[in-house]
């Protein structure tokens, strides 16, 4: 069972899904919800690109077909989660190291809903770690340039994301200015995508409270 913040947001989402839509759909226990909500409310959709190999398996155990981007183009609706949200809806993400899929699915729809629990909203992002997926033979390289950026990264090992490469949770980064420092993790050699999403924010968020109560953001 969900904790019962996310699983209102989740429930909430489900509101925003057109009978036949296209939907991007993300990854995490929120989304999770959101999935089996999704196939239990018996709407029609026409098929969801997913973020996460996870994803796309419990798409298709409840029988929605899974497609691929490069054939649906642009898409009207990406439902996710987030690990952080701050006031202008700029997000950490990546917790479940789905970040490089979630971003490029983020950016090629129309909208995207962000579905969190309450906990999950900060003033200022960056007390959970930031994620990055770095390639793996750049790993020790771009591990001293964050150190060099004045952060702590930390090797998730035993990880490994969908593309193959390793993740770096990265301690202490100040977040004062988010889309200058997405573009400047960005362009150090062998990064792949961190999980700032601030050049592409949310739309709108949804934050779920523990006695069911939705705010719309
Ligand atoms: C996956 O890589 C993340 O971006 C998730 O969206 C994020 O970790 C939220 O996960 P939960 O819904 O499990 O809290």
């Amino acid at each position: 069972m969900a904790h019962p913040g996310k699983q209102a947001a989740a429930l909430a989402a489900l509101e925003y899904v057109e009978n036949d839509a296209l939907l991007g759909v993300g990854t995490g226990s929120t989304v999770n919800v959101f999935i089996d909500a999704l196939a239990a409310s018996g709407r029609r959709i026409s098929g969801a690109v997913a973020s996460s190999e996870a994803t796309a398996e419990r798409l298709k155990s409840h029988g929605i077909e899974v497609l691929d981007l490069n054939i649906t183009g642009q898409l009207e609706l990406y439902i996710d989660g987030a690990d952080e949200s701050n006031p202008a809806l700029q997000l950490i993400k990546g917790g479940g190291g789905a970040l490089t899929r979630e971003k490029i699915i983020a950016s090629a729809s129309r909208q995207f809903i962000c579905i969190v629990d309450q906990s999950k909203r900060v003033d200022i992002l960056g007390e959970f770690p930031l994620p990055i997926e770095v390639l793996p033979m750049a790993r020790s390289f771009v591990a001293r340039e964050i150190v060099r950026m004045g952060a702590d990264p930390e090797f998730r090992e035993a990880a490994r994301t969908d593309n193959g490469n390793i993740i770096l949770d990265c301690y202490g980064f100040s977040i004062t200015d988010p889309i200058a420092l997405e573009a400047a993790i960005n362009a150090i050699p062998g990064v792949l995508t961190n999980g700032l999403f601030a050049a592409r924010a949310a739309d709108l968020l949804l934050v779920g409270h523990d006695d069911g109560q939705v705010d719309t953001v």
